[in-house]
């Protein structure tokens, strides 16, 4: 390792208040719908959370991405206009007492939020060979979604809510944004200042879904594969670990 790589990796090494810093974001990241502000977002931190989101990584660093800015009231209108006709056809999906709760809930901030934000995936980014696309095609849309990520979380750290809106047909968006055929609307967001930030997710709140406990969802070796007794230990510390995220003493 040359000096300023071991220089520049020793930067890296994060302090303890850094390290909680970023636990604090992840586990305090919220969708939101329901508590944006209508104040305008600053340039300077909309150029931020949109630099972390172009260092996300990416298939064969393919960089598939491309953001496009909404503000423009009529834009934003007619995405809205999309948004009801497909959230009418979903809370159709649902029977009885679960469609009344559907029609309840608040699931976008389209015109609440100063700023949307479609981030899309062009699948000829790099030409038709991708280095690490050759045998699973949908990485670059991946990579996008990784893209998603660090934009939320970094957001987040600056203290401004995201909304995912994904109720909507991907021709409608389409057809508003003007998206040429090789290129995936893989997220809708609203983006903005917010009044506050819930402590669960609304759709917990809402008891609509709870949070699974993780120990169900880890696996040893095989699918559903049962831990050998010495991993007791270990599933006990996930549990632990969990529950005090969960109690906001993780960090
Ligand atoms: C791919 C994706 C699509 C989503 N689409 C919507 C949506 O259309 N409307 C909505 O209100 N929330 C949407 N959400 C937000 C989820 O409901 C939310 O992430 C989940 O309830 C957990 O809450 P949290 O993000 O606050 O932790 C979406 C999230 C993801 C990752």
């Amino acid at each position: 390792m040359t000096e300023t790589a071991a220089a520049r990796q020793s930067e890296m090494t994060l302090s303890d208040q850094d390290r909680r810093g970023l636990y604090r974001t992840i586990l305090g990241r919220r969708d939101v719908r329901g508590q944006f502000l209508p104040d305008a977002i600053d340039d300077g931190v909309l150029a931020r959370i949109l630099v972390a989101a172009h260092h996300a990584p990416s298939v064969g660093f393919m960089q598939p991405w491309s953001f496009i800015i909404i503000r423009s009231p009529e834009q934003r209108a007619r995405v809205k206009a999309a948004f009801d006709r497909a959230n009418t056809e979903a809370a159709l999906m649902f029977d009885g007492e679960r469609a009344e709760k559907y029609r309840a809930l608040k699931l976008e901030g389209i015109l609440d939020a100063p700023v949307n934000l479609c981030i899309t995936c062009d699948r000829d980014r790099a030409g038709p060979v991708v280095l690490g696309r050759t045998h699973m095609a949908e990485m670059d849309l991946y990579s996008t979604v990784c893209a998603v990520e660090n934009l939320w979380l970094a957001a987040r750290a600056e203290g401004l809510g995201v909304g995912w809106v994904s109720i909507i047909e991907p021709a409608a968006l389409r057809t508003i944004l003007d998206l040429p055929e090789r290129v995936v609307p893989v997220a809708y967001l609203c983006l903005g200042k917010v009044s506050h930030f819930l402590a669960q997710p609304e759709l917990e709140n809402k008891g609509w879904r709870k949070r699974l406990p993780l120990e169900e969802l880890v696996a040893f070796d095989r699918f559903n594969g049962p831990g050998a007794a010495g991993d007791e230990a270990f599933i006990e510390r996930m549990r632990q670990a969990q529950q005090a995220a969960e109690s906001g003493e993780l960090v």
